[in-house]
């Protein structure tokens, strides 16, 4: 089938290359221009695992092709819209640009036309759609729109769309429940477990799935933390943890704090919602407080570790991605500990191997290395912030000779333990005994 894929970003273009990648053929449009003509070169404007090579490959097959053009081309059965839902001045999940594109296909495609909104929604987003849709329908057939979540991370966005948790479709008005039906089929191939609803409860299982993952991030980050004070160790204390298959495994590793374009805003947006709604919920409430907190711990746990005054101190920062696999740093942990740091008058010289562009475009004033080592020259302390595998074997015998002090703070559980000591360097390891 032709797809019409509105919005190269992250999701995107992962959904686009799995579509492609199934045998229909995907036509990607963007209003950046420059982003187009970059992927109609061959190449990926973002940096995501195995995604340029798949592009490249669904472009040379003939399945996948890029334009700047809004309208789908004629034949097209379905729209997907990836645009982003970004926070701006109207609170977290702004679906200002989500709402600009579904107009604009409500207006250009043909009645048996099926828009699939695949970008986050606030829970009141598919309200706003109905009302285009209804606005729309008055002055005659239109197009049906209904969404589809996406659960994919990123690093990890050609696994997820290959091999998803599940297939989440919704419907505005009952009378779609079969264009949700049609847009769920789209991933049949993929043997995933399928769910089809109304529209605000598919967009409350997508927020509440993100802030129930952020909440065990969150809870894991306040063990480490205990770990620290108590001598425990927090990856012992997790793995016996999750055990229990009632808990699992997945998303309990302490770290910096949670970061990226979704768990943060949606751990705010939610909040907003149950406070709009007016019904209580302060374990809810808490977690994008105890995510920021987390971050301020980590700050200050350097600083009683550092023995001396973080003012004037040279802070190495390694790892600037808000996780390993990715160029993002949207809300990155690594620029959060950046900010607190110059707070307390340290000046920072960051290092990541994929996000030095981004993290310079987040944040002008941060000093980039090229790498780690020129990072540490001159550095009182280095500090590990994105679980990078490069960082698991650095020449720390260099690193030592290239700092002036002697700490290693590693908030991922990320080096060469034996490599680091062993280079006559003091290590710490956030929730970790060494
Ligand atoms: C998330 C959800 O996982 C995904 O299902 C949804 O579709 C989009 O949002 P992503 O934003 O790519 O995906 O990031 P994720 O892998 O969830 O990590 C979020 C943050 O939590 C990162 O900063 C990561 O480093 C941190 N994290 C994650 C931990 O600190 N510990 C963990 O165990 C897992």
């Amino acid at each position: 089938m032709h797809l019409f894929l509105v919005g190269a970003g992250p999701v995107g273009l992962v959904t686009a290359v799995g579509f492609a990648r199934l045998g229909h053929h995907v036509t990607v449009s963007d209003i950046d221009t420059a982003r187009v003509a970059t992927l109609a070169g061959g190449r990926s404007p973002i940096f995501e695992p195995g995604l340029e090579e798949a592009l490249r490959a669904q472009t040379a097959a003939g399945r996948m092709d890029f334009t700047v053009e809004p309208t789908p081309p004629a034949g097209a059965a379905f729209s997907i819209v990836c645009v982003g839902t970004p926070t701006d001045a109207s609170g977290p999940l702004s679906t200002a640009q989500v709402e600009s594109v579904v107009a604009s296909l409500l207006a250009s495609a043909p009645p048996e036309h099926v828009v699939a909104v695949r970008s986050t929604l606030p829970v009141e987003g598919p309200d706003r759609l109905a009302r285009l849709v209804a606005d729309r329908r008055a002055a005659g057939p239109c197009p049906t729109v209904v969404t589809n979540p996406e659960f994919m991370r990123e690093g990890a966005g050609l696994r997820d769309f290959d091999v998803p948790s599940r297939v989440v479709t919704g419907w505005l008005f009952p009378e779609d429940r079969e264009a949700a039906k049609a847009v769920a089929d789209l991933y049949e191939p993929l043997n995933a477990p399928t769910l089809v609803a109304d529209a605000r409860s598919v967009a409350l299982i997508k927020l509440a799935s993100n802030v129930f993952l952020a909440t065990k991030i969150a809870f894991a980050n306040e063990l480490a933390l205990i770990c620290d004070a108590a001598g425990a160790d927090v990856d012992l204390v997790t793995a016996g943890v999750g055990m229990d298959d009632r808990i699992g495994k997945a998303f309990l590793s302490a770290g910096p704090g949670i970061g990226g374009s979704c768990l943060p805003e949606q751990t705010v947006a939610l909040p907003l919602l149950s406070s709009r709604l007016g019904v209580p919920t302060p374990l809810i409430d808490a977690v994008s407080r105890s995510n920021v907190s987390h971050q301020q711990a980590v700050v200050g746990r350097l600083g009683a570790l550092l023995g001396e005054p973080l003012g004037g101190a040279r802070i190495a920062l390694l790892g600037l991605a808000f996780k390993a696999g990715t160029d993002d740093v949207r809300e990155s942990p690594a620029l959060a500990i950046a900010r607190e740091l110059r707070v307390a008058g340290a000046t920072i010289a960051g290092f990541d191997p994929q996000a030095a562009v981004t993290a310079r475009r987040a944040d002008p004033s941060l000093d980039v290395a090229r790498d780690a080592l020129e990072a540490a020259r001159g550095a009182a302390a280095v500090v590990i912030a994105t679980e990078w595998p490069e960082f698991r074997s650095l020449d720390w015998t260099a690193m030592r000779a290239a700092m002036r002090g002697d700490l290693v703070y590693d908030t991922r559980n990320v080096v060469d333990r034996a490599a680091v000591l062993r280079a006559g360097l003091r290590l710490e390891i956030l929730g970790r005994r060494v």
